[in-house]
């Protein structure tokens, strides 16, 4: 990497909304923030052997147009203005100087470009854009994710709760067999009307039992009216602050080894942030805790989209 031969000053701003950053030299390695912030203003003094500091709480970084090759960024705040990506180290010594790829919208443009997206998921996506909540949708990446899941299960029988236009629960009727079931349930009867357009146009209407109530209510339901673990998989995608009660009653109805999915873990980022402590904040982050310490399952959090965490039952 390399490193500049003076100190100098970049300024840097940076907001969840905008990234925005300016910097006027090559590259340089950093120490450590002093503390983590995603609200970081001002003025970042970057030294020769390694230091920065910054006028405001916060910190971070750091990447010009003029850079060539990577940055890399030791802590826990980062951003990037630079085409060819960023690459962030853990500011935790234990996990040595492991690099994890920091997505750019250059990298994610790539990324989406290979997605391989059915076109009548194309055409729902392309159609919800123009309503209102299209940015609740899940991305293609992180619907080709979930039907890949549903096909290594050899799923027959799915849940998903909070099916907005459809984008999600048709990625995964489109992979179910003709035999498999998915319960597909929203309280929004204008954006499910939507939904069962584009399941009659892909031809998976039979496959798909549309419920017009409550995540909870349905749930309920299902466990009145099921066998206990007679489902194989589940994606969760509804009211945030009932993630856990979601999550309870889904894993009296997934099987062992069954899977459950669970959406906006990482909710931009917000969930890291320990100077942000609005409720949904802090409900998810309370829910990511519950589920790390659950020996009921096993768990992996994927950083797509807003974050999934995958759950698998044991
Ligand atoms: C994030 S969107 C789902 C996006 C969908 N998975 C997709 O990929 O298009 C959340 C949906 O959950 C629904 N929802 C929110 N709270 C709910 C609840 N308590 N019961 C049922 N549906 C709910 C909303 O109406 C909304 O359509």
């Amino acid at each position: 990497m390399a490193i500049s031969a003076f100190s100098y000053i970049a300024s840097a701003s940076y907001s969840n909304r905008n990234h925005k950053l300016r910097c006027w030299r090559s590259s340089f390695s950093f120490s450590p923030p002093s503390r983590p912030s995603s609200r970081c203003h001002g003025k970042i003094r970057a030294h020769k052997h390694g230091k920065v500091s910054s006028r405001s709480n916060g910190v971070t970084v750091l990447s010009s147009a003029f850079f060539r090759g990577k940055i890399r960024i030791r802590g826990y705040c980062m951003l990037s203005t630079s085409p060819n990506g960023v690459a962030v180290i853990s500011s935790n010594e234990n996990y040595g100087n492991k690099e994890v790829i920091s997505v750019t919208p250059q990298l994610y443009e790539y990324i989406l470009a290979n997605v391989r997206e059915p076109e009548i998921l194309r055409e729902l996506r392309e159609e919800t854009a123009g309503m209102q909540g299209s940015q609740m949708q899940v991305s293609p990446d992180q619907a080709q994710l979930l039907a890949m899941l549903v096909q290594i299960l050899g799923a027959q029988r799915c849940i998903e709760i909070g099916v907005y236009t459809g984008y999600s629960s048709l990625a995964i009727a489109l992979v179910l067999p003709e035999s498999g079931r998915l319960v597909a349930c929203d309280r929004d009867a204008k954006c499910l009307e939507v939904a069962k357009r584009y399941y009659k146009r892909a031809g998976v209407s039979h496959k798909v039992e549309v419920k017009h109530a409550l995540a909870i209510n349905v749930l309920e339901s299902l466990i009145e009216t099921e066998e206990p673990g007679c489902f194989d998989f589940a994606f969760v995608d509804a009211e945030k602050r009932m993630y856990k009660e979601y999550y309870e009653l889904l894993l009296q109805l997934v099987r062992p080894g069954g899977v459950i999915v669970i959406d906006n873990v990482l909710w931009h980022g917000r969930v890291a942030d320990p100077l942000v402590n609005d409720k949904k904040t802090m409900s998810i982050r309370d829910f990511n805790r519950s589920i790390f310490e659950d020996k009921r399952v096993s768990i992996c959090v994927v950083p797509i989209g807003d974050g999934m965490t995958i759950c698998c039952k044991r």
